[in-house]
């Protein structure tokens, strides 16, 4: 079993006073490091701080990065940029970037690819919307989603997959534990009919509405690698919970 991977995403929140969170959470993880993969995700502005702070156990991503790795793109920020600022991992494909930002399948994949290039860990983002669930669409929205946002030929140590149903999002509706086993199952086939055996080893980490309350028993659902947290990750008593839950 791979360590569970637990993603805070800080999404547009977070000014230098929140970096002693950070700080705090490093020195916190300090009595389980070999347990869960703790990612903190804060604004662009931050990365470069917080990875200085952050201590051995808590890593430091971002939430995006252009699919190029330089050129005439202004205000746009590289893969390459983020991991010579310190960043070991990127969220690409978020539904938020996706809606607001019309970000294709495509574009996700070449993001991932660009990651990877410049040696950073993707989190591949996919999700259902509510009217797809509603109308029995959920399994094969989010195959179809998967199939574009991968990139061909990419390792599986490269990677790793955020199943986040829209609907989940911030609404403190969260799926039930038989729908997420049944996507998290169907992903896992996607996988291992895309890498063979290796897709065995792609961390799944489930986000929405994830809480204290309820992150212990969403992580021990099987084919569940982990956790992707936004408003929970904002609050450090909350975030310190869900680390605990994922590496008890
Ligand atoms: P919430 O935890 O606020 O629902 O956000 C989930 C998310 O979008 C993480 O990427």
């Amino acid at each position: 079993m791979t360590r569970p991977l637990v993603v805070g995403n800080w999404k547009m929140h977070g000014l230098s006073a929140q970096l002693a969170d950070i700080e705090a959470l490093g020195v916190s993880m300090t009595d389980r490091p070999a347990k869960a993969d703790v990612l903190i995700c804060p604004p662009f502005t931050l990365i470069e701080r917080a990875a200085r702070i952050a201590g051995s156990f808590v890593a430091i991503g971002a939430q995006n990065c252009h699919h190029e790795t330089s050129g005439t793109w202004t205000g746009e920020i590289s893969a390459r940029m983020l991991k010579d600022s310190g960043a070991s991992a990127v969220i690409v494909g978020h539904s938020e970037r996706r809606q607001h930002q019309g970000e294709s399948s495509e574009r996700v994949a070449a993001k991932a690819n660009a990651a990877v290039a410049a040696g950073l860990l993707a989190i591949i983002c996919i999700g259902e919307t509510q009217a797809e669930r509603a109308g029995g669409g959920a399994l094969d929205a989010c195959a179809a989603q998967l199939s574009l946002s991968v990139p061909k030929g990419i390792a599986a140590s490269a990677f790793a997959i955020g199943y986040e149903p829209l609907w989940a999002i911030g609404s403190g509706q969260v799926p039930t534990a038989a729908q997420i086993t049944e996507m998290h199952g169907h992903i896992r086939q996607c996988l291992v009919a895309r890498l063979g055996a290796s897709g065995n080893a792609v961390r799944i980490v489930y986000g929405g509405s994830v809480k204290p309350a309820n992150a212990r028993s969403i992580l021990a659902l099987s084919d569940v690698g982990g956790v992707l947290v936004g408003g929970a990750s904002l609050k450090p008593d909350e975030f310190e919970a869900i680390v605990r839950a994922a590496a008890p």
